[in-house]
């Protein structure tokens, strides 16, 4: 089966890794994503085990459509009876780039159409649409005017891992979180400390990568146990894995802080911690005054940004003086302004290590690494 995974803009190469370290084959990164191959085990891996994929998809068609016509030509050649029943929902997603059809709505439509009037030819009757909660959820991607079809394995966004009670006002994804603390370096040994710490994404995610709790164990379904191609020896795989994953988890991990200066942030941290099953040192600290850590470990933080400049340029100044004391240590800044680089410059007199752009949703932000000597 080819497979593709979907990433936050940006964080294709941790995603990348991921997949190579869970042993999956033909892995390469593209736009968006991550291309790999394996059979319907390693795609249940995937969408277990990913900490940095959104969506696991499974490719069921690729063609020319230079036409409405041949978009619904191509869809319907595709055998859907192994996937939808008329008693089974769908619904289609659509993106385009580079292609004479230019309308993602005109061209989920036409896939829709495709799909249900071939399936009525068939059996006799159609499956019907569930945007909210459909059993197959079915995507269309055209790039210079070929078509991919893909059916998502995973069913709603991987970064739902059912720990977030409450997530504040300005929270990260936990996939790109988690993507965060996999490109700052950690070793998974050594402290990590998140000193501006919100809702806790980031430290919950470390914490839950060192304890390799697997992040889709919490899940109560995945798309594909909804297909109707899913039977006895798929549930008996999916038992198993999901067992293998329940073993895999570790007792202890290397010692995780979080911290805040607004007690509100502090109690969602705490809670979500809690839900997640992970141990956090968490504490409400200015980041202005934060000590280093012993022994040196890993500061990876996303400071806010946006809101009010004084406040933020003054902040920055702070937080790059507490940086200053912080020798041998990794730091990791999701910035979402230039500000902050530029206070840390300033304070260091160090440029980053490293340097990747990753996308907050829609905001561009610079990922920076600093070895502080
Ligand atoms: C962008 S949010 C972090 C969001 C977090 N990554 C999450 O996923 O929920 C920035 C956080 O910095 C905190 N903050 C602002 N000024 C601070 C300071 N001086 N010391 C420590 N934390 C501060 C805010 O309370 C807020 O929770």
């Amino acid at each position: 089966m080819r497979l593709f995974a979907t990433a936050a803009k940006g964080t294709e190469p941790a995603l990348r890794d991921e997949l190579r370290e869970l042993r999956l084959r033909g892995v390469r990164a593209d736009r968006g994503g991550v291309h790999f191959e394996g059979d319907r085990t390693d795609a249940a891996r995937a969408c277990l085990w990913s900490r940095v994929a959104a969506r696991i998809l499974l490719e069921v068609g690729s063609f020319e459509a230079r036409s409405a016509e041949a978009l619904y030509e191509g869809v319907g050649a595709i055998d859907w009876s192994e996937w939808l029943t008329p008693r089974t929902t769908l619904a289609v997603r659509a993106t385009c780039r580079s292609s004479q059809l230019t309308h993602s709505q005109y061209i989920a439509q036409k896939t829709k159409d495709a799909i249900v009037d071939t399936l009525r030819e068939r059996l006799g009757a159609r499956p019907s649409v569930d945007r909210d909660d459909p059993d197959v959820g079915v995507a269309v991607h055209l790039a210079r005017d070929v078509a991919t079809v893909y059916l998502d394995v995973g069913g709603a966004s991987l970064h739902e891992r059912g720990w977030r009670a409450r997530a504040g006002p300005a929270p990260l994804r936990e996939n790109l979180a988690a993507a965060v603390v996999r490109l700052s370096g950690w070793d998974r040994e050594r402290p990590l400390l998140d000193p501006m710490c919100g809702a806790g994404t980031i430290a919950i995610e470390a914490a839950a990568w060192a304890l390799r709790i697997a992040p889709g164990l919490a899940r109560a379904r995945f798309g594909f146990e909804r297909w109707a191609s899913h039977d006895d020896a798929a549930r008996t795989m999916l038992r198993e894995i999901r067992e293998q994953a329940r073993d895999a988890r570790l007792r202890d991990g290397p010692a995780v802080f979080a911290s805040d200066v607004d007690d509100q942030a502090l109690a969602r941290t705490r809670e979500n911690a809690r839900e997640a099953g992970v141990d956090l040192a968490i504490e409400r600290c200015d980041v202005r005054s934060i000590a280093p850590l012993v022994p040196a470990g890993t500061i990876v933080t996303n400071p806010p940004y946006g809101e009010r400049l004084e406040a933020d340029l003054d902040l920055y100044d702070g937080l790059a003086r507490s940086l200053r004391t912080m020798r041998g240590h990794g730091v990791a800044l999701l910035a979402g302004t230039p500000a902050i680089e530029k206070a840390i410059e300033k304070a260091t007199r160090q440029p980053p290590a490293k340097w990747w752009i990753l996308f907050n949703g829609a905001i561009e932000c610079r990922l920076l690494l600093y070895a502080l000597a």
